[in-house]
């Protein structure tokens, strides 16, 4: 029995991580991360794509706090996609805020479309990088950006045994390569001026103090409300598997930035 259970991200699992990473959220950092993703970047007026954009959390920031003119989030599981759109109408943002469910595979969206693309901690579930960034770099205009965060390994090597025993008690469908894998992908894809950046640390720490948080009241027993004793347990067991092995250093999360060569 776990989380899991009902899809990779079905109710419970959407219960659960929006209570330990906040209100529309289903990655680490909030709207404090998503920031930093695209720090420095003038997103006034912009038309933006999020690719796996969960409960739609990042949509809503960029549209409320940087001024994008509108963006449209896609995701492959209908439970978050519901949810996202329930806090749009709640936000009051069906003007410009739009989600879809979508099939894995090519980007169902015309050439030269978006002035950006957007993911945040996604990619990691897209096996294929080399045909997702060809398929991003076709989806967007003549100096288009991609602003990314993602679950990321140190290299491409055959992942350690603890890795692969953390994978496997994740139970979700995990693909994770390294920033030099991307920037690869992004050069091959025709993408310049990329910019890279490293974010181990930061989730090392603030991994520490979520399973703090997990396991001490008053949290512990919120999570035990949202998912059970027995799922709370084996949730804080693999957070702690997780801590092993960004503390190893092979669970890599970052970000990365690029701009479409015109
Ligand atoms: C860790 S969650 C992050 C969600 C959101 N970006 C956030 O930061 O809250 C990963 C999301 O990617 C979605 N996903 C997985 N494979 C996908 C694919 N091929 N295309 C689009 N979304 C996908 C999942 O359903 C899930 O909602």
């Amino acid at each position: 029995m776990s989380i899991t259970d009902d899809g990779e991200y079905g109710q419970k699992q959407i219960d659960f991580l929006e209570l330990i990473w906040g209100k529309g959220f289903l990655s680490p950092g909030g709207t404090t991360e998503v920031d930093l993703v695209v720090d420095g970047l003038d997103l006034s007026g912009l038309h933006i794509l999020d690719i796996g954009c969960g409960c739609g959390g990042a949509v809503f920031h960029l549209i409320k706090q940087h001024g994008a003119a509108s963006a449209i989030g896609i995701d492959i599981e209908p439970l978050v996609i519901a949810r996202a759109t329930q806090l749009t109408k709640e936000y009051d943002l069906t003007d410009k805020a739009r989600f879809e469910v979508v099939t894995p595979g090519k980007l169902p969206f015309p050439d030269q479309h978006f002035d950006m693309v957007f993911s945040k901690d996604a990619f990691l579930h897209i096996p294929d990088k080399e045909t997702l960034m060809a398929d991003i770099a076709r989806v967007l205009k003549p100096n288009g950006i991609i602003a990314a965060s993602d679950w990321m390994r140190l290299d491409d090597n055959p992942p350690s045994q603890v890795m692969q025993d953390y994978i496997a008690a994740e139970g979700l469908d995990m693909h994770m390569c390294s920033l030099d894998r991307y920037s690869k992908a992004l050069t091959n894809a025709g993408f310049a001026n990329i910019k890279r950046q490293d974010r181990n640390a930061w989730y090392l720490d603030l991994a520490e103090q979520e399973w703090q948080s997990m396991t001490t009241e008053p949290m512990r027993s919120q999570v035990v409300a949202c998912i059970g004793e027995a799922e709370a347990n084996e949730t804080s067991n693999i957070w702690r598997q997780m801590i092993g092995v960004l503390e190893i250093g092979e669970h890599r999360p970052g970000h990365f930035r690029a701009t479409k060569q015109s």
